[in-house]
């Protein structure tokens, strides 16, 4: 853990970083540390993450010492309603953090990074009555997967070839994210237009379940709020919020 505890060292104000041996999710240890009032910038991360959770409640796979679980707390000034974009910014930041090792990585719309096709990051951002954790797993030396998920999961070592420093991709994102979080607001265009340059869905037919139910289209880009411009037969959606969404060609 102290390589963690260097890379802390090189984090940008307020960043800092507790490290933890154990826990179950580092999203609910970051959650009652908002909740007692701790101030934004925390990065809480855990070696071994024995409950980790993902999106829609399913669970978050994370090999002990070859992946990263962290979580960060975050106190956005801006509206609540523009939290949601925190999931991405913060794969943004992931994605361009992937480019200091040579990976150039994709987002899939909402809040997963891909490299290669394959899944190698998801975010999970839970918000609190005045606070926001941000949730990151990064897959980076691992090069085995459960046998649910190994078709559709890939590691930054799996698509280098070479391993990786966990705690150098740490100091990585958390330095990313340290500009593309404050984006919610006005800065929110330019986080737009880097993530329409890395968003892998634009150009694909997809299919979703959004609120009002299933929808299957060819996906046109990101509009001005970071919502998904989905082309149906029954015209253009605006997608807001989705779970699983499937490229239909896979
Ligand atoms: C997803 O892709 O469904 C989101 C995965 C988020 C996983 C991270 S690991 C650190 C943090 N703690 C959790 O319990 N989940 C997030």
């Amino acid at each position: 853990m102290t390589a963690f505890a260097a890379a802390a060292a090189g984090f940008p104000d307020p960043f800092r970083l507790l490290i933890r041996d154990s826990v179950e999710s580092t999203n609910d240890e970051v959650r009652i540390l908002g909740q007692a009032g701790a101030p934004e910038g925390l990065v809480l991360i855990a070696q071994n993450q024995s409950a980790g959770r993902g999106r829609r409640g399913a669970a978050w796979f994370a090999s002990p010492g070859e992946s990263l679980a962290f979580s960060i707390l975050v106190r956005p000034t801006e509206a609540k309603a523009l939290w949601p974009r925190l999931a991405l910014a913060a794969g943004l930041a992931v994605a361009e953090a992937m480019d200091r090792f040579g990976l150039q990585a994709g987002i899939k719309w909402p809040n997963d990074v891909w490299l290669n096709g394959k899944k190698v990051a998801g975010i999970l951002v839970e918000a609190g009555s005045d606070f926001a954790v941000v949730g990151i797993g990064i897959n980076v030396n691992s090069t085995a997967f459960p046998a649910a998920i190994s078709e559709l999961a890939t590691s930054m070592r799996i698509e280098s070839g070479n391993a990786i420093s966990l705690s150098e991709v740490l100091a990585a994102v958390v330095t990313r994210f340290s500009i593309r979080g404050r984006g919610l607001g006005q800065g929110f265009n330019d986080v737009l237009t880097a993530i329409r340059q890395r968003c892998v869905l634009t150009g694909h037919e997809v299919s979703l379940t959004a609120a009002h139910g299933m929808e299957r289209g060819v996906v046109e880009g990101l509009g001005e709020g970071g919502e998904l411009l989905l082309r149906t037969e029954a015209g253009m959606q605006r997608i807001l919020q989705a779970d699983e969404v499937r490229l239909v060609s896979r």
